[in-house]
């Protein structure tokens, strides 16, 4: 069985459907241990509750990102994960780390990409008035929230959607895709080639979720 570390900042609500996923037997995977930079983390107390190792390394304790990175790297390799899984993990990440871990770093991102990299994705929905936003499930390159996509969500924009509403409506969409992504990742279904993701036996189609209300 695969191992993974997951990495989080804060609620850790993609943390929990992962938990979830495994609990009900649907994502066969051993979460070694779950790490946050911040020491207020909500997600360390969901994960610790659930019997997971839990570790937290606050970056402001290191001098710059270079030794944040190395030492968050030593930490996570002490569990020698297969995978390492960005769940909300609010850190942008140096190219040291990111090429460490090639090709088994996995990121979930609140917006269809290329669209709206960065933070305050479903505001700035609003503010472009786009119909159609989402979530997206990505191998992590060096250049921030990019990368080869391994599954999206689409939900619809909705007349008097605020940015709680629309990030709610694309929430329950991240805890579907993500725990589908890991799944197909420990399965070894996963390959990359060009830049572009393969699902073993699959068509391209299962890598496109649409949510309830969107035509
Ligand atoms: C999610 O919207 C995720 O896509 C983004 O940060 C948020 C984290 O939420 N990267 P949670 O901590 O998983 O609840």
């Amino acid at each position: 069985m695969k191992n993974i570390v997951i990495l989080i900042s804060g609620r850790g609500s993609n943390m929990e459907a992962l938990i979830g996923a495994r609990d009900r037997g649907d994502l066969p995977v051993n979460i070694a241990a779950v790490i946050s930079n911040r020491p207020d983390a909500k997600g360390l107390e969901t994960a610790a509750a659930a019997g997971i190792a839990t570790r937290c390394l606050d970056h402001k304790a290191y001098a710059g990102r270079d030794a944040f990175d190395a030492a968050l790297a030593a930490c996570i390799d002490e569990f020698a994960p297969d995978l390492v899984v960005l769940a909300g993990f609010m850190r942008i990440l140096t190219p040291d780390f990111v090429r460490h871990y090639e090709g088994r770093l996995l990121n979930i991102h609140p917006s269809l990409l290329p669209s709206f990299p960065g933070l305050h994705t479903h505001q700035r929905a609003l503010d472009e008035g786009v119909r159609i936003h989402g979530c997206t499930v990505h191998f992590v390159t060096a250049e921030l929230d990019h990368g080869p996509v391994v599954i999206q969500a689409a939900v619809p924009v909705l007349d008097g959607d605020d940015e709680a509403s629309l990030a709610a409506r694309v929430l329950r969409q991240e805890h579907q895709v993500y725990p589908q992504a890991v799944r197909w990742f420990a399965e070894g279904r996963l390959s990359l080639a060009d830049g572009r993701v393969r699902v073993a036996g699959e068509t391209a189609a299962v890598t496109a979720l649409v949510a309830p209300g969107l035509r």
